[in-house]
């Protein structure tokens, strides 16, 4: 930091220098990121509540009305009609929660100290830091042919040692929704933990199914389901950081409660302490601005956005991992190795993302990315060949 105060000007300017170093959503060129542009109304509200401290929430206690209404809301589209939970950072976290709170839930109930959890392979790499903070052991549960959780081995990884099951809505590589229903009989079966990581999906597959999407089951009408993951900084178009972890009964917040002392509130259950309300005021604007006619919409515009491109890539003779179920694409060009594509493509000022399980270029069809950017790039993908 300098001795002397430096002029408004001089330090806006040197700010905005720096930021033309970053990518813009705008050009259409990011097609890796489930983040997108959040709504011009969302950012406006969330502006106007900067200062709010959920994690205070006797001094705003107006906010905190609107955090706990924007949770009532997100669980009454996952069907639940006395939804808990918070706004939080992002997916990380409400998996952290979810994860925090099956653990302790076990521990209290069960006397289980040296927990395990059991996650597909195409979990979303906040599990492993959940399981790392929370001290818990990971058991993979191998993926089907279709790149789904296989039921039989998330059967047979259950151990007396299991915390809690995960299945995910909305897979981060290829955006496919796991057999909720199956696991979710499974985890009653055995009265073990149900969390859904609906991170990506969340704000998609309800308002998908509201127009008739075939899409398979996968919220609270579900009895075995005890939380989900479910982000308004993705699909549902607010700022970033909004995450949100909703919990079927208060019990899975309670047994995560501890002491806080010098606060208006007696007790605190969330990981981070002092918390933004913008978070949850912008959430909460969003959410009524667009209702479920408009999340439809958006969703079946980036699905039908989705379809353009898996169509447009077959007829240029490349293959497709699997029929999207959500605006996912995966790809690979059955001449060229996965990688020097994803470099051929990044020299055409592409920026993308290559996954893991398999290996394929991965395009998110997010609301940014416009009809006409997919045009260019299925020109740009002819003419490499
Ligand atoms: C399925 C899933 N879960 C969790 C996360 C983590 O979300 P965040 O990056 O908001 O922490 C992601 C991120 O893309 C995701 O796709």
């Amino acid at each position: 930091m300098e001795d002397k105060p430096i002029d408004k000007q001089v330090i806006l300017k040197e700010l905005e220098e720096l930021h033309k170093l970053d990518y813009e959503y705008a050009d259409g060129r990011i097609l890796g990121s489930m983040c997108t542009e959040a709504h011009p109304f969302a950012k406006e509200v969330y502006c106007k509540f900067l200062d709010t401290n959920l994690g205070d929430p006797g001094l705003f206690k107006g906010t905190k009305q609107i955090e706990n209404e924007v949770i009532k809301s997100i669980g009454r589209f996952l069907s639940l009609d006395n939804a808990y939970g918070n706004i939080v950072t992002g997916g990380t976290e409400a998996n952290l929660m979810a994860i925090r709170a099956a653990r302790n839930h076990a521990r209290k109930y069960k006397g289980i100290t040296d927990g395990e959890i059991i996650i597909p392979e195409s979990a979303h790499f906040s599990f492993k830091k959940a399981a790392d903070m929370l001290n818990l052991k990971i058991v993979e549960a191998q993926l089907d042919e279709n790149f789904k959780i296989d039921a039989e081995s998330v059967r047979n990884s259950i151990t007396e040692k299991t915390v809690a099951i995960v299945a995910i809505a909305g897979t981060t590589e290829l955006g496919l929704i796991d057999p909720i229903e199956e696991i979710s009989k499974i985890a009653l079966e055995h009265n073990i933990y149900f969390h859904v990581d609906a991170a990506f999906g969340g704000f998609s597959i309800p308002f998908l199914k509201e127009i008739g999407y075939d899409l398979p089951v996968f919220d609270f009408s579900l009895e075995g389901v005890c939380s989900i993951t479910v982000d308004p900084h993705k699909m549902g178009l607010a700022p970033i950081p909004a995450g949100g972890i909703i919990f079927r009964c208060e019990e899975y917040l309670e047994v995560m409660a501890v002491d806080s002392p010098y606060l208006t509130v007696k007790t605190q259950s969330t990981i981070v302490g002092t918390r933004l309300g913008a978070s949850s005021a912008a959430t909460y604007a969003i959410m009524k601005y667009f209702g479920k006619e408009g999340y439809s919409k958006i969703a079946n515009d980036l699905m039908e956005n989705t379809k353009f491109l898996a169509r447009g890539l077959k007829e240029l003779g490349y293959e497709i991992v699997c029929e999207p179920e959500l605006n996912i694409v995966a790809f690979n060009h059955p001449e060229m190795q996965t990688n020097d594509l994803a470099e051929k493509l990044e020299g055409l000022g592409w920026k993308i993302s290559v996954a893991k399980c398999p290996v394929a270029i991965r395009v998110v069809l997010m609301n940014h990315v416009k009809r006409n950017h997919l045009e260019e790039l299925l020109k740009d993908l002819k003419d490499i060949f």
